[in-house]
């Protein structure tokens, strides 16, 4: 059976204003499907960033429209899309973006708790094994390394099982070994749990572990 798309891009265009305006995303299309694994790879200032957080709604673009699960994002009212975001997408943002009073694993279940529901308390501690910083539960942000914050933006985007993952350079801060272990992760969540996997670095070898391979250069998408 031909997959449907889950998270659909059409005619987006975005430039941000300024004295001098940057047109970061020139009218791109893009689409992906179920459990599909894409990189986007392209160079610093290319517009990576720019699209994954318009594809995550966390921006919104000039023109164009994004759809996911074939629903228009622009149709939501804030309570629907803030409850659609919580439920359906995960996002690693690039910086980690971490609360600084939260602990690890506070981090980690924040997003569930923000939708009122319990976390499964052995299957977060898995997650957070699985990525290495189990030794870090308890710890704040300021007390670990740039590695261990990323793997726990990680595993905060992954926490809440959602159907869509994006990623902003999830592997910047690490070294080779983590760096593989998180790739493999996120293709297993494609793999075994159909999750959309969209993962942006400018690390070819990183890259290599996706389905398909997305570059983009001066705010223009090509495959
Ligand atoms: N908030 C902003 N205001 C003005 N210009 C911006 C803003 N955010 C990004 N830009 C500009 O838009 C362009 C694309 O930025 P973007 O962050 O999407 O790049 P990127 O591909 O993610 O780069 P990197 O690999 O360094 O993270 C760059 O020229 C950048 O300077
Ligand atoms: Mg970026």
């Amino acid at each position: 059976m031909e997959k449907k798309f889950v998270l659909e891009a059409k005619g987006i265009s975005r430039t941000y204003k300024g004295e001098v305006p940057v047109p970061a995303l020139k009218k791109t299309d893009i689409a992906f499907k179920e459990g599909e694994f894409a990189a986007i790879i392209g160079r610093s200032g290319s517009g990576k960033s720019t699209l994954l957080r318009i594809l995550a709604a966390l921006d919104i673009p000039d023109t164009g429209e994004i759809y996911v699960e074939q629903k228009k994002i622009s149709d939501l009212n804030d309570s629907e899309l803030a409850r659609f975001r919580r439920r359906r997408i995960g996002f690693v943002y690039q910086d980690y973006n971490l609360f600084p009073e939260y602990t690890t694993y506070e981090n980690i279940v924040f997003p569930i708790h923000l939708d009122g529901r319990t976390e499964d308390k052995a299957a977060i501690e898995k997650l957070m094994s699985d990525l290495g910083i189990l030794h870090c539960r308890d710890k704040f942000p300021h007390e670990m390394s740039g590695g261990e914050q990323q793997r726990t933006s990680i595993a905060r985007a992954l926490a809440t099982e959602p159907a869509v993952i994006l990623a902003d350079e999830p592997t910047g801060n690490l070294d080779a070994e983590n760096a593989a272990k998180v790739v493999e992760l996120l293709r297993f969540c494609s793999e075994k749990y159909s999750q959309t996997i969209v993962m942006v670095t400018h690390d070819q070898s990183m890259a290599s572990y996706a389905d398909r391979i997305i570059r983009i250069s001066d705010g223009v998408v090509t495959e």
